[in-house]
């Protein structure tokens, strides 16, 4: 096929050289192309079962591994998910070539150790929220991904909840005119498993663990506008005998473009989790509720067999939501992270993002502490952000 008679040189290398070796790197592209991307799963339990099923409808998307150190559990969450390979050790996950981007669903403390391991493997990395425990553990995940030419991925999903999506359309459109003030909240009756209340493993109470969320969030709805200050008030109201943390807080955030977005988050709100927005503009307003505005409303005098995360007792009235994984946004979120790994794009949210989110997370524990507003850039070695508020 490749007549070496008629080659001429070029730089060192013959035209004949030259065309072999467009033609082995496009023949290589188009197997990368044509492949799907091979994911491996970190964790077995809540967070990993909303990936392995927003995967299941990602087209580029094939989940090769699962891994968690409970045998049991691993090997359940295979056999129910259909992996083929499971494994308790990390090593033995990231050793396969066939994996290329793994997604992190293990508890917060370990969300830095994972990935500096998992880019040192040379797979693509994404990370669920809250990215880290502080800045320095930021700082070595972003540093560790980029000495290992990896993407590091921001696992937030309210950027592409399909109503959130629209309602930063209906903003940018100008539908709303100047934006002035964003709401955000989150509310359920608390975490399912004891890591989220030990402020040891997870840092923070309800602020780092969905006041993250509204961060973001509202980052992105401002075009990633600079947060110039933050003011929180946080309480232990209900919960004091099961953690150290916050279980209810009001943080508010002054951007620089003078937007200011409050957020409430609690862990005292029963009958089921709530996750809705407000955008005020000079020329409208706009609010969009995830959960409650886009389920059945029901009564039933037995109750339901689901109705909404962390429901409760759904005897009498309560609200069923359907398609709720699509709803919060997360097949979306990993077709785009799946596309960014197979067509080399920037992730919509970034590991930046997450230490972004981090140092705003940093400054409302300091504002709750000391009862005053806190400026930004906000530097602390603080090893997690609650001591900020307990000191
Ligand atoms: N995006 C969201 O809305 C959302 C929702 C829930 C949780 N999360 C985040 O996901 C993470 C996990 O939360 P969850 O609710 O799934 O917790 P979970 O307790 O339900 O599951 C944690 C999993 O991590 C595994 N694990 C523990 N130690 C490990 C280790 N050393 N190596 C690997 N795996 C290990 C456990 O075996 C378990 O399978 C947390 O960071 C949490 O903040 C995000």
């Amino acid at each position: 096929m490749w007549d070496t008679k008629c080659s001429a040189s070029r730089g060192g290398q013959t035209f004949v050289g030259l065309l072999k070796t467009i033609y082995i790197k496009a023949y290589k592209n188009a197997i990368i192309m044509n492949n799907k991307v091979g994911i491996g799963l970190i964790g077995s339990q809540f967070i990993s079962s909303i990936h392995a099923e927003a995967l299941k409808s990602v087209s580029d998307a094939r989940i090769v591994a699962v891994m968690s150190p409970t045998k049991t559990h691993v090997e359940n969450f295979a056999k129910k998910h259909g992996i083929h390979y499971y494994f308790n050790r990390l090593e033995d996950m990231l050793a396969m070539d066939d994996i290329q981007m793994v997604v992190i669903g293990a508890p917060n403390h370990l969300h830095c150790e994972i990935t500096e391991k998992v880019a040192s493997a040379g797979k693509h990395v994404v990370v669920e929220k809250p990215l880290c425990l502080n800045l320095n553990e930021a700082d070595r995940m972003i540093g560790a991904c980029k000495k290992a030419n990896v993407k590091l991925m921001y696992a937030e999903e309210l950027c592409f909840a399909p109503k959130y999506v629209r309602l930063r359309e209906l903003l940018n459109e100008g539908a709303l005119g100047k934006p002035v003030l964003f709401k955000q909240s989150e509310k359920h009756d608390g975490p399912h498993a004891d890591h989220f209340w030990d402020v040891e493993r997870s840092g923070g109470g309800v602020t780092m663990d969905m006041g993250c969320h509204a961060i973001e969030f509202f980052r992105w709805l401002n075009g990633r506008n600079a947060v110039i200050s933050v003011y929180a008030h946080m309480t232990t109201s209900v919960h004091q005998g099961r953690t150290k943390g916050d279980d209810n807080a009001v943080i508010i955030l002054e951007f620089e473009n003078g937007v200011v977005a409050v957020a409430e988050e609690s862990w005292t709100k029963l009958g089921g989790m709530d996750d809705r927005a407000e955008i005020h503009g000079s020329e409208g307003v706009a609010y969009a509720d995830i959960l409650q505005g886009n389920s059945i409303q029901t009564y039933s005098m037995k109750g339901v067999g689901y109705s909404v995360e962390k429901a409760g007792d759904t005897k009498g009235w309560s609200f069923t939501m359907y398609e709720e994984v699509w709803n919060y946004g997360f097949p979306q979120e990993f077709a785009h992270f799946v596309d960014c790994v197979k067509n080399d794009k920037t992730p919509l949210v970034t590991g930046e993002d997450g230490k972004a989110v981090l140092e705003v997370i940093f400054a409302a524990y300091e504002s709750a502490g000391k009862g005053r507003k806190v400026m930004l850039p906000f530097h602390t070695d603080a090893d997690k952000p609650y001591k900020l508020w307990l000191k």
